[in-house]
């Protein structure tokens, strides 16, 4: 082990100084486990007292090494330095709306924004057909223009309605703020031990809950808690945004390890102890949901009150559906975008066999009895990576862009988001009517951190094909 002075500990802000970095860059390299916590004695801890967190320079400047190592790889190997956005910390990567809600395969912000403010102007109209979890529309919205999203899933969509529509803030707060206060009132009644009441509440609430994911993924407890505040739900005005809030907690609330809550394999038995990759110890799977609610309700009416600060009032029309075979044009008769042609694309399909996209969030679809549209996703991974089902692949995305062109300005652009590792996109320009004009090869940055090969992600910039 090392001694203090051959870890030469320091502050944050000594450290960020030492390294010409911000102090939030360095809390974003602890939080991603490049360097570690110390305290003012030299152990390494998970937290530090108030003042007392401090850090290693010698640790610092090696992970800083690796970094530039990685940095200087990418550029040989012909990658867009600025697309890397190699220093965005984790908070601005997640800024305001981004984190209401997770969602695997979602792109960052700063990607969006480097095109949209590059390419296109304020009022243009910008479309996402395969919108996920609405991040083109967000950002197209603080750049004031008008946003067009699309997706299969229901419940994407109302993750980016709950991102992007317009509130009352005092009175979300409010509501946000009156359903966890009645949980955790709920939530404390439990932890005391049921009287008979409380015990007839616990058991009309179980009575009304059908699935079978919910009572075999949660302990008791969490059922409990998450089942009260989705009856409280249809007291409120803004029943998305709670929603959101919920399923937010409840996908924390599983029985499963605290490492893998973005693929979890199977519910760990309740209070089934098991060695924990992320906090490197011992740990239990959760058993309460209150927490949760508790954790993210407070965060949410922050978050949307910084979105309204940035916000524009352009229109944000959100249409769920199959981007195939969707009427776009009928379906923008009864909007504020009826008769405009669109100025571009801003888009990341999903890659053949990476995702499925409905499944990542069953714990929302089972909760609130959501319809689901599996059979119409494009390129899910229950369907592999086979050449069958590349070739389906291939040919799906390009009915998507045949069915959107027509609504397109002729010199429109269009820039679509793609690990193509199996090269399908020359063949989906073509088949499209499209052309690509320009790639953009991009790293994808936390692995550059780690130092491993480069990862990479293409942006192709395409426009139509001349008739
Ligand atoms: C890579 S994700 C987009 C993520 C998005 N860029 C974000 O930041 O959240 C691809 C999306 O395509 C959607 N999708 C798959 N098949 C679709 C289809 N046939 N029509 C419309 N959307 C579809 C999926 O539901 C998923 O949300």
């Amino acid at each position: 082990m090392k001694t203090m002075d051959e870890l030469e500990l320091v502050t944050l802000d000594d450290a960020a100084a030492a390294v010409h970095k911000t102090a939030h860059n360095i809390r974003d390299y602890i939080q991603r486990g490049r360097i570690a916590k110390y305290d003012a004695q030299g152990n390494r801890v998970s937290r530090a007292p108030n003042g007392g967190l401090r850090v290693s320079l010698v640790e610092l400047r090696a992970f800083m090494a690796r970094m530039a190592q990685g940095n200087a790889q990418h550029h040989r190997a012909g990658f867009h330095l600025e697309l890397g956005f190699y220093d965005v910390p984790e908070w601005q990567r997640t800024k305001h709306v981004h984190r209401l809600h997770p969602y695997l395969g979602k792109f960052i912000p700063q990607l969006v924004e480097w095109f949209l403010a590059r390419y296109f102007k304020a009022g243009d109209v910008i479309l996402d057909p395969f919108m996920g979890s609405g991040t083109t529309l967000v950002q197209g919205n603080e750049l004031k223009m008008a946003t067009i999203g699309l997706d299969i899933s229901e419940f994407n969509c109302r993750i980016a309605r709950v991102k992007t529509r317009k509130y009352d803030l005092e009175h979300a707060r409010r509501e946000i703020l009156e359903t966890e206060r009645c949980v955790m009132g709920f939530s404390q009644q439990l932890a005391r031990g049921a009287d008979a009441e409380v015990q007839a509440l616990a058991a009309s609430l179980v009575a009304e809950c059908h699935s079978e994911y919910l009572k075999t993924w949660f302990a008791p407890r969490a059922l409990y808690e998450m089942l009260y505040y989705r009856r409280l739900i249809p007291q409120h005005e803004y029943q998305d945004l709670l929603r959101v809030v919920l399923s937010r907690a409840v996908r924390s609330s599983r029985l499963i390890p605290h490492y893998d809550l973005a693929t979890p394999k199977a519910p760990l038995p309740v209070g089934q102890e098991y060695w924990c990759r992320k906090h490197a110890r011992m740990c239990r799977p959760i058993e309460e949901c209150a927490v949760k609610i508790h954790a993210y309700s407070e965060d949410t009416a922050r978050r949307l009150e910084q979105f309204d600060q940035l916000r524009s009032d352009e229109p944000v029309t959100i249409i769920q559906g199959d981007s195939r075979t969707v009427n776009l044009r009928g379906e923008l008769e009864s909007t504020p975008l009826a008769g405009r042609a669109i100025d571009g694309i801003f888009t990341s399909p999903p890659y053949v066999g990476q995702i499925d996209y409905h499944d990542q969030h069953i714990y929302a679809y089972e909760l609130f009895g959501i319809a689901r549209n599996d059979p119409l996703e494009i390129g899910p991974k229950r369907r592999g990576k086979s050449r069958q089902a590349q070739a389906d692949y291939v040919a799906d995305i390009s009915s998507v862009f045949r069915n959107m062109l027509p609504a397109l300005r002729a010199d429109a652009k269009i820039f679509v988001v793609a690990n193509d590792r199996f090269n399908l996109y020359p063949e989906i320009a073509r088949r499209s009517g499209l052309q690509i004009v320009e790639e953009f090869h991009r790293a994808v940055t936390k692995r550059t951190e780690q130092g491993n090969d480069p990862y990479q992600e293409t942006i192709f910039m395409m426009v139509k094909q001349c008739p």
